[in-house]
């Protein structure tokens, strides 16, 4: 009889484990929300008509920005674009991908993506030299080593016309409770002095840990808003056009 209740309890263990370790990959889950606070309520569960298949279309480009007239940058990390993923790759079980209408997409490029749509803004991918590794484990491997020595990887490419942008919309995963360390390049490699810079990140839990008040001591002479819009990895498809639109809507800018 106690035999039977042991091989119970482990069967029951290796369940639970099983199911803890699903798409979360190592973080504890949370809410879509903006603002960085914690608790603070789900936007994507306030939201009725969700279609996220029109949330990202085709706008997610990468690389400079476009001859369009705007005075918006997003400038964002993600792991897609820097990661040679092959075209094949299992975005179903992955936490940071995303597969919208046969396109590839990473989380924050995702809302990224979504932030382009409703803004007109042009999109930079901040991009560093020296791609990434495709396997997850090994990236995060990297990513830690390079938070552990305050690495600053070098980027790729830097915004050639920065003057023109009054609002920069600044998007990234949480890597190990911070920042990526390419985002402290590209802070350190850009002026954003008498701009608004407007957070985003997505992440497995951390929210946006001290990323803001981080941006404010990396850029002084910027305004950088404290309620930035977050989405948990493992809610990325619920988030909507609609939930990026409120938020933007909500924001103190007077130069929209
Ligand atoms: C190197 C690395 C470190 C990470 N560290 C954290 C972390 O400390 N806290 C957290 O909540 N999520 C962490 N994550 C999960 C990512 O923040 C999350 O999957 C994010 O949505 C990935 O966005 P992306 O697809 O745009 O790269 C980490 C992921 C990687 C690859």
């Amino acid at each position: 009889m106690r035999t039977k209740i042991t091989a119970w309890i482990l069967v029951m263990f290796f369940v639970f484990v099983l199911t803890a370790c699903g798409k979360t990959e190592g973080y504890a889950d949370d809410d879509v929300h903006n603002g960085g606070q914690s608790g603070s309520e789900s936007q994507a569960e306030n939201v009725e008509n969700k279609e996220p298949e029109e949330a990202a279309s085709d706008t997610a480009t990468s690389g400079q920005p476009g001859a369009e007239d705007t005075n918006i940058l997003i400038a964002y990390f993600s792991r897609v674009g820097n990661t040679d993923f092959p075209a094949d790759v299992d975005a179903v079980s992955s936490a940071s991908l995303v597969r919208k209408d046969g396109e590839l997409y990473g989380n924050t490029q995702y809302i990224a993506s979504m932030i382009q749509q409703s803004t007109g803004g042009d999109l930079f991918l901040i991009e560093t030299a020296e791609k990434y590794p495709v396997d997850y484990d090994e990236t995060d491997e990297q990513g830690m080593i390079e938070n552990r020595d305050r690495t600053r990887p070098e980027l790729a490419s830097h915004v050639e016309n920065l003057d023109s942008y009054d609002i920069v919309f600044l998007g990234f995963p949480n890597w190990y409770y911070d920042m990526p360390m390419a985002v402290y390049t590209f802070l350190e490699e850009h002026d954003l002095s008498g701009k608004t810079v407007i957070p985003f990140a997505t992440s497995g839990g951390g929210g946006f840990s001290d990323a803001i008040s981080e941006i404010q001591n990396q850029q002084p002479g910027a305004v950088v808003l404290s309620d930035g819009f977050h989405a948990s990895h493992s809610r990325i498809d619920d988030v909507t056009l609609q939930d990026v639109q409120d938020w933007i809507d909500g924001l103190p800018l007077s130069h929209k």
